[in-house]
């Protein structure tokens, strides 16, 4: 059998500093191996049950919270399906990859989807948020809180309230944020606000999660051709019993049970926060040490994961492999970024020492890379 997560010239487990799927703690993967009973027993009713009721301290909210069995593009998907009608348009904000994700995935679903982007690597700003509204009625916004492609965070506090200015609903895409920095769904009054779970919520991959407001779930009601699995409505009605519509992965429930516990009751939100937004910081500090670029607008720098430009000019593909053996994955830039950036996750259970101690190795693999590209054009 092959371990994916095996480093073979040290013979130690590959650590993931990676935007995702990132490092899972064995606290999960031993709740992951325990049996299980069916998903109509009493049994899944009070994980379930446990499960949205720690979802909705991790928001913020008291609005119903969903677990579907997909990953997040199947709720970007949901969001699309269930809120936007046919005669109605859906602006969908850009600042990277994942919001072209959101907008195709309108396209695809025949929906009259607007795209409104930047320039990559800049964040939303208020004042082109109020332009881009004011020139056009839209009855849903989607948007990124944080896009893992570019590491851009956008100011979601400045933003989300002029749209709901504007009457539109919603939707925010913190697939790469939440658990990681504080989204206070119901004080911002987010209608869905979403995540999959192998981010900051450092479970393998399978699941997504989100919440989904009074107001969504009426104009829901309203929606035509929702599709079938991804129906909210038909996910509040099971919720209301302590269930899902269809079979969910009921071993990554009791893993979320089991990280919500420990990031509400042992770690505790803000000191999550606090540590994420320190990995931020420190990454930043080692980037501009090493003369790297930040891609990322300044002062709108993610704290989950960090893209460089690559000001050195290295071969970012040999970079990771040659950090890989050493027993670190990092990532090359996403997408058209590849080469041109790459990018170091800090997020899930990642520590001050563990980034540290990653870095010293990167830096040492840096310095033999420059050493070796000086004596090949000597
Ligand atoms: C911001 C953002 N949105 C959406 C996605 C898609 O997530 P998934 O692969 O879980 O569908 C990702 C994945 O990296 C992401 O970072």
């Amino acid at each position: 059998m092959i371990d994916y997560h095996f480093n073979k010239e040290k013979g130690c487990p590959l650590k993931l500093f990676t935007p995702g799927p990132i490092q899972v703690p064995d606290r999960v993967l031993e709740a992951l191996a325990r049996p299980n009973d069916t998903h109509r027993s009493e049994a899944y009713e009070e994980m379930h049950q446990i499960a949205v009721e720690g979802l909705k301290k991790l928001l913020y909210t008291e609005n119903e919270c969903f677990i579907m069995t997909c990953s997040a593009t199947g709720i970007m998907e949901a969001c699309v399906r269930n809120l936007l009608d046919k005669d109605e348009k859906g602006l969908f904000f850009s600042i990277g990859a994942f919001g072209d994700r959101w907008y195709n995935v309108g396209l695809d679903n025949g929906k009259n989807a607007i795209k409104s982007s930047v320039e990559w690597g800049m964040a939303l700003k208020p004042e082109f948020v109020k332009e881009i509204l004011s020139k056009d009625k839209y009855s849903v916004v989607f948007l990124q809180s944080n896009e893992t492609s570019t590491g851009v965070y956008n100011p979601i506090y400045e933003i989300v309230p002029i749209i709901k200015d504007y009457g539109a609903l919603v939707c925010v895409d913190a697939t790469s944020s939440m658990a990681g920095v504080k989204i206070e769904v119901d004080k911002l009054e987010i209608d869905v606000c979403l995540a999959s779970v192998q981010k900051c919520l450092a479970l393998p991959p399978g699941l997504a999660v989100c919440s989904v407001s009074e107001k969504a779930l009426e104009k829901t009601k309203t929606v035509k051709n929702r599709g079938h699995y991804f129906d909210f409505l038909t996910y509040l009605k099971k919720n209301k019993s302590h269930q899902t519509p269809n079979t969910p992965s009921i071993p990554q429930i009791r893993g979320l049970i089991v990280q919500l516990d420990y990031i509400l009751k042992e770690e505790g939100l803000e000191k999550r926060f606090e540590r994420h937004e320190r990995l931020g910081k420190r990454t930043r500090m080692w980037a501009r040490d090493m003369a790297l670029e930040m891609f990322s607008e300044r002062n709108y720098e993610s704290n989950t994961v960090s893209t460089m430009k690559n000001t050195l000019q290295i071969e970012c593909a040999e970079m990771v492999q040659k950090l890989l053996l050493k027993g670190y994955r990092i990532t090359n830039g996403y997408g058209p970024l590849a080469n041109k950036t790459f990018r170091i996750g800090h997020m899930g259970e990642i520590q001050l020492k563990d980034l540290e101690e990653m870095l010293k190795v990167l830096t040492d693999i840096i310095a033999d890379l420059r050493l070796e590209k000086l004596n090949q054009n000597k």
